[in-house]
């Protein structure tokens, strides 16, 4: 099938976002072949009065740092690239870039694509929304909107942004990214979980009998502070990546592939949560938070989260997911740990060794991991843990993982939503925690602060424990 023409347009071309993920990403796409110099333009747009030399200077330095592919290609990429400065609000400019997308679509047969990528705040979203839909609407072809969290503050500012956004494109136009639906090893949670024997009548109530999904970083908020004191990390991390992880490792087998099944199931997930209790919350935040400028003295806002969720339904009744995320910790890592209850009636005294562990690492390397117990080898008849272990640097040495943005960006261009947020999700995650970003916010649950560089609050492991989990060697 021949293949139309693509133009790929950037708002916000002159930020970070642009610079360091979008452009990366779109590189990549490009040394692997999947945006065919012959097929494909990309349009930076922005309000910085840049040339397009400076442009290209811009995102070029940014790209050559990977040093994964040769340096002549960024040359070529950069070729594909053009510049347009121009004001958010203004028609003009809007219809200036429709003419120049026009000009590149003209005289192809094949009906051209449109995919804009708003790389900007999100209080602009409705605004430039409006103007893509009033001046820059492809009349022949498909047009797509790629826009990234946050989508919103709680339920109403989340809602009235769907409400907006919704008032112009369908839900089949607009792609909602949560990049870590673009992450190997979440990808890999239902072909782990519903293509192997192991787990399928495992995977429930009567055998697991806790779940961690984790986040851990070991900085603080590295020059972002203006945003995320405004935001905290249960907005920035817990209501939507690991949600969104949650919802895979919970969900019920969906009837295909198809981004409507998987999401049907998703939500199914989401309406099953029951409300958070304060009792089953720690939050913290990190010493020397306060210090950076574009942070108030007095800051209340969490740095560090671990809330208990649980899910009302036959499979997990009584089962505590525990999601936890924090910034200046000891190390950075993401993991989703799986715990399984002890087993009947152990002659082998078990108990001492530890419980059989699932662990899927999301990162740094990638890995999966059961923890299981074995006899240890010699004379003596004694049991210890070991763990059979998936490393993917070891497994799959000549493979080339890519980046989530990499995957998440051709999926927008295929046109396949199955790794994006619907709006029901999303409100439905907002449901989940609007409530306690309330009683946070009105003081009603203490903060507690941290040494950076620690594990974060030890309540936090305290609260795991009391939840039924056995901590072993190694974690
Ligand atoms: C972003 C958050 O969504 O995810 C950041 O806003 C965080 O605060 C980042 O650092 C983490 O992403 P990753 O892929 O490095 O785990």
């Amino acid at each position: 099938v021949a293949e139309s023409c693509l133009s790929i347009i950037i708002l916000g071309a002159s930020g970070d976002l642009a610079k360091k993920k979008t452009f990366p990403a779109l590189f990549h796409l490009y040394c692997q072949g999947f945006l065919p110099s012959h097929q494909v333009k990309l349009f930076g747009y922005a309000r910085s009065k840049l040339i397009e030399e400076d442009f290209h200077r811009r995102i070029g330095g940014h790209l050559a740092d990977s040093g994964k592919y040769p340096a002549d290609l960024v040359t070529k990429f950069l070729e594909l690239s053009t510049y347009i400065s121009g004001a958010y609000d203004d028609d003009d400019s809007f219809r200036k870039l429709d003419k120049i997308i026009s000009d590149y679509e003209a005289g192809k047969d094949e009906p051209p694509r449109r995919l804009f990528y708003l790389a900007l705040p999100p209080s602009v979203y409705p605004l430039v929304a409006g103007m893509i839909h009033k001046n820059c609407m492809n009349k022949r072809g498909w047009t797509r909107i790629v826009i990234e969290k946050p989508f919103g503050k709680d339920l109403k500012s989340s809602e009235e942004l769907s409400d907006q956004l919704g008032s112009l494109f369908s839900e089949e136009q607009l792609y909602r990214i949560d990049h870590y639906l673009g992450k190997e090893i979440v990808q890999n949670l239902l072909v782990m979980r519903f293509a192997n024997r192991f787990f399928v009548p495992l995977w429930n109530r009567d055998n697991i009998a806790n779940v961690q999904i984790v986040f851990r970083e070991n900085f603080g908020t590295d020059g972002r502070g203006g945003y995320f004191d405004e935001y905290g990390i249960i907005r920035d991390i817990i209501q939507n990546h690991l949600m969104q992880v949650l919802c895979l490792v919970a969900m019920e087998k969906p009837l295909s592939l198809s981004p409507e099944h998987v999401r049907d199931e998703k939500v199914k997930v989401l309406q099953a949560i029951q409300p958070i209790q304060d009792s089953e919350v720690v939050i913290g935040q990190y010493e020397g938070y306060r210090d950076d400028p574009t942070v108030s003295d007095e800051s209340l806002t969490p740095t560090f989260a671990s809330v208990v969720l649980r899910i009302h339904n036959e499979r997990w009744d009584g089962v505590p997911f525990i999601l936890k995320a924090g910034k200046a910790l000891d190390t950075r890592k993401a993991e989703i740990r799986v715990q399984f209850k002890d087993v009947p009636g152990d002659i082998f005294k078990c108990k001492k060794q530890g419980r059989n562990e699932f662990v899927m690492r999301l990162q740094p390397s990638e890995a999966m991991y059961m923890k299981l117990t074995v006899k240890q080898p010699g004379l003596e008849m004694s049991a210890t843990q070991s763990e059979l272990d998936l490393s993917y640097r070891q497994r799959y040495q000549d493979v080339v993982i890519p980046e989530a943005y990499e995957r998440l960006i051709l999926d927008t261009i295929r046109g396949d939503q199955q790794h994006f947020v619907r709006r029901d999700e999303l409100q439905l995650s907002w449901e989940v925690f609007t409530p306690l970003l309330e009683r946070i916010e009105a003081g009603k649950i203490p903060v507690i602060p941290y040494k950076q560089g620690s594990r974060g609050p030890p309540e936090a492991d305290k609260l795991a424990v009391e939840q039924g989990y056995v901590r072993t060697h190694g974690y």
